[in-house]
């Protein structure tokens, strides 16, 4: 069975009171909810863990090879920011989807740039929750293609 891991990072922990006209109202326990509910039904193992700190990510990048089959990646802020996680993305040896909930192509100027899309698989945004869900859908089609990263 695949197993994928699901990074959520800082201040993600806050969904649901943290500006809900650009986040919803939905919490993160709905979110990880919704998502465990859909790999059931897709028949793969989901680990998801919620973090404020951006070693923390390189590490789960680092440790993902041999665990899991691939990751599901919302870097929040980091995004935008964050050289040393676009680099542990390249360094990954699985594949990684880079995910958000709202479109930041479509907001403020300084996220309009990612740092990490150049080296994801695929990026999938802009569709609230379901961006995981879409994310996951396409993550698992990629991975039964055999394509090796
Ligand atoms: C976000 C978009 C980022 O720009 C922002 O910093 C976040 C959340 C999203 O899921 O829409 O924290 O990654």
């Amino acid at each position: 069975m695949q197993r994928i891991l699901v990074l959520h990072g800082p201040n993600l922990n806050a969904l649901g009171t943290r500006e809900p006209d650009v986040y919803g109202r939905g919490t993160l326990a709905e979110l990880d909810g919704r998502l465990e509910a859909l790999a059931k039904e897709l028949g793969c193992e989901l680990e998801s863990l919620q973090t404020q700190h951006e070693g923390v990510l390189v590490d789960a990048l680092h440790g993902a090879a041999g665990r899991v089959s691939g990751v599901l990646l919302n870097a929040a802020g980091l995004t935008h920011t964050s050289v040393a996680l676009r680099d542990a993305v390249a360094a990954s040896r699985v594949p990684v989807v880079e995910v958000h909930l709202s479109n930041p192509a479509a907001r403020e100027e300084f996220r309009r740039r990612s740092l990490l899309s150049g080296a994801a698989v695929a990026v999938v945004q802009g569709f609230g929750p379901d961006s995981y869900l879409l994310a996951l859908r396409g993550l698992l089609g990629h991975l039964a293609r055999g394509v090796s990263k």
